[in-house]
């Protein structure tokens, strides 16, 4: 189906590799896992990232379930987490919680390289704390996380939005200015105008990028004295890090329930989609679903584009341990016998299924990576032995079947 994808073999053994460094990266920081439903009641998102934004008015796949209730695939996880969050009394139970997720996103979007209907998240969510030290070490572990997948040449940009007064002086200062211009926004801009003038600010059409630019000097502007600190102290704790970012002033990223500090991560070889992860704080969506007055902040990375910019593949696990190449019914059953007995110790065996001939049992050994095969031929049946072969150096040699199985966990084990 167009803009989804199998992952198969090699790239969901990459997947798989990627996913286990952050799972090591995010316990360093101390985050625990969360799984949410893939579907949540529409209502939560439109709450969450807000009407007049492209998520919700164009890209969630929504349907109406037998309950005549509106349903609606997830189209990112914050506001899923949030819901957990107070659903399940963490909020009480813990107060301040760490958070990460992995696992697939839907947006109703147009399909191009790097954008998929269903895609995949790596993120978090820190919730319960407003302290700009957080917003710091959030972009610290996406840097490092980062690192640690091996994405080099990224560049993070950041910028705030301040609180939700400034938010409101910036959408009347934007209001205000733009009221003059708004034969140079495209129509979509102008929709958004009315609908969310924020919204103009994401706009990629050039032009209007060009308008806001001439009129308005930036989110900076329009931050209070409190949130300029906060912004400050961020700002601070990076560069005491040595965490590399650049200013982006215009940055307010596609979901309302963005407070204070933003930021994105791009990087040059992704072309158009050149975003691999973004995030910020939200600290009034926990109070707006229902919850206390909860600081709260967190990213996400996108798993396809974060492969896509990486350098060089990741160095992937062991294949198949030992292959079982055998010639006839009386060698299959032997082989048969002594894989079980092997992998009933944790020791990845694999054998033919198909009845394929030997020479064509050593190409399987070979495509699936297996380091040893073990051969049964008629003269090994009869002499009951089983020819060992370490498939890198061709070595090979005879060993007796009764010792066979002490050898393989020998060198197995070693
Ligand atoms: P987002 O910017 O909408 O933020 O998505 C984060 C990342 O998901 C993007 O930078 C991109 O890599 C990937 N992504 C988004 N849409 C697609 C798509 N159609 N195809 C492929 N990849 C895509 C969020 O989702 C927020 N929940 C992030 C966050 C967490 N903010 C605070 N906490």
């Amino acid at each position: 189906m167009r803009g989804t994808r199998d992952l198969l073999l090699k790239e969901a053994k990459i997947w798989t590799t990627l996913e286990a460094k952050a799972r090591a990266v995010f316990g360093a920081f101390g985050y625990m896992e969360i799984r949410t439903p893939v579907i949540e009641e529409s209502s939560l998102f439109i709450r969450s990232l807000g009407e007049g934004t492209d998520i919700v008015d164009k890209q969630m796949f929504t349907f109406i379930d037998r309950g005549e209730r509106s349903i609606t695939l997830r189209p990112e996880a914050t506001a899923s987490v949030v819901r957990a969050y107070l659903e399940n009394n963490l909020v009480n139970e813990m107060g301040f919680v760490k958070l990460f997720y992995m696992g697939p996103m839907f947006r109703a979007e147009r399909p191009q390289a790097g954008r998929m209907r269903q895609f995949h998240q790596i993120g978090v969510e820190a919730i319960g704390s407003q302290s700009p030290h957080l917003d710091a070490e959030v972009i610290a572990l996406m840097a490092g996380l980062l690192d640690s997948l091996g994405v080099n040449g990224y560049n993070i940009k950041i910028n705030s939005l301040g609180c939700p007064k400034d938010k409101i002086a910036l959408a009347d200062g934007l209001r205000a200015a733009l009221s003059n211009n708004l034969d140079s926004l495209c129509d979509d801009c102008k929709v958004r105008f009315e609908k969310n003038i924020l919204r103009v600010l994401d706009c990629k059409n050039e032009s209007c990028r060009n308008s806001v630019r001439k009129i308005f000097k930036g989110t900076g502007e329009c931050l209070c004295a409190e949130c300029a600190s906060h912004f400050d102290t961020v700002k601070k704790a990076l560069d005491g890090l040595k965490v590399n970012y650049t200013l982006e002033p215009y940055l307010v990223r596609g979901l309302d329930y963005y407070t204070k500090t933003t930021f994105e991560v791009t990087h040059k070889k992704l072309g158009a989609q050149d975003a691999i992860g973004a995030g910020g704080r939200y600290d009034n969506l926990v109070e707006g679903l229902g919850g206390p007055a909860k600081g709260a902040c967190g990213f996400a990375l996108g798993m396809e584009r974060t492969v896509m910019a990486l350098d060089e593949l990741p160095v992937l696990p062991e294949g198949i341990y030992l292959y079982f190449a055998t010639m006839g019914p009386d060698e299959y059953r032997l082989a048969f016998n002594i894989a079980m007995e092997l992998r009933a110790q944790g020791i990845s065996c694999e054998l033919d299924y198909e009845g394929k001939s030997l020479k064509a049992q050593m190409r399987s050994a070979d495509r699936l990576g297996a380091k040893y095969t073990a051969i049964i031929g008629e003269d090994e049946l009869k002499n009951h032995t089983l020819t060992l072969r370490n498939m890198s150096t061709k070595e090979q040699r005879a060993l007796p079947e009764h010792e066979f199985i002490a050898e393989i966990e020998r060198i197995f084990v070693k």
